[in-house]
């Protein structure tokens, strides 16, 4: 994993932003999504660089990570709304697809969804966040590390963090739609992106703690190409942020370690 840990949440967004234009003006390509607060200021970084930078989507296609079952597309807080008002209809993408958290064969609508990733040549880029329990996608703990694409239960931690995007609490969805963690690490490039304090504890055990279904993210450890890039705050719980900085200054000093 390349770990990169910066002041402040504008400076993970600047340098979030810069991996997907590096890749997005190189050729054409597929992105992966995530919503939630995390990444927002990337979108919106990127949303600044279309409109002003001349950067283009347009030969860009790309997937959401995950759906609410039972909120129909238009719903407010579907991720297919979030991600459209965040991002997408600020800029110029070939395509978006996502699932459909009302499709009333929840398997089918799965292996669609695989199918059609596969169909795209599968992802270049995926864009990550990182639940506070270091679930990815709506991949929570006890997730197989080898699950594909399926509906799955929220935990009552994760209900809990995103009911402040409802109006009450009992109004987050019990289940969910969620690319699983084996379908995620088919993605050549992951970049895992989180700010704040209170991410410090699942940075922490998916960055240096052992590969676990309690603390999905840490999969990402088995990935070939993994850039995670933290605030200070974030990466507060960590053992080895001395050796990151000298591995980002190209100046390790092997023999401390
Ligand atoms: C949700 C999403 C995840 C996201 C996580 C963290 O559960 N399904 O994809 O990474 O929340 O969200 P936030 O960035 O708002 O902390």
């Amino acid at each position: 994993m390349e770990i990169v840990i910066l002041p402040t949440p504008n400076e993970v967004a600047h340098t979030a932003a810069d991996v997907v234009d590096e890749l997005v003006r190189s050729r054409p390509s597929v992105l992966g999504l995530a919503t939630g607060s995390t990444p927002l200021e990337t979108y919106r970084e990127l949303t600044h660089r279309h409109q002003n930078h001349a950067l283009s989507f347009a030969g860009t296609h790309a997937f959401l990570l995950d759906e609410y079952v039972g909120l129909p597309k238009d719903h407010p807080q579907s991720y297919h709304s979030v991600i459209r008002k965040d991002f997408v209809d600020s800029v110029d993408f070939a395509g978006v697809q996502g699932l459909n958290g009302m499709a009333t064969d929840s398997e089918r609508e799965a292996q669609d969804y695989e199918d059609r990733i596969a169909a795209a040549g599968g992802i270049d880029l995926q864009i990550l966040g990182l639940g506070s329990d270091a679930h990815v996608g709506f991949n929570e703990p006890m997730s197989s590390l080898a699950s594909r694409t399926r509906i799955k239960t929220l935990t009552a931690q994760t209900r809990s963090d995103n009911s402040r995007f409802f109006n009450h609490p009992e109004e987050v969805p019990k289940h969910v739609l969620t690319q699983g963690l084996g379908t995620i690490r088919e993605a050549r490039h992951l970049l895992l992106l989180a700010t704040g304090e209170s991410k410090a504890l699942a940075v922490a055990a998916s960055v240096e703690g052992p590969v676990s279904a309690l603390f999905p993210a840490s999969v990402l450890q088995l990935h070939p190409h993994v850039t995670v890039i933290l605030d200070e705050p974030a990466a507060s719980r960590l053992a080895y942020t001395d050796y990151y900085a000298e591995i980002q200054q190209g100046k390790p000093d092997w023999q401390s370690y």
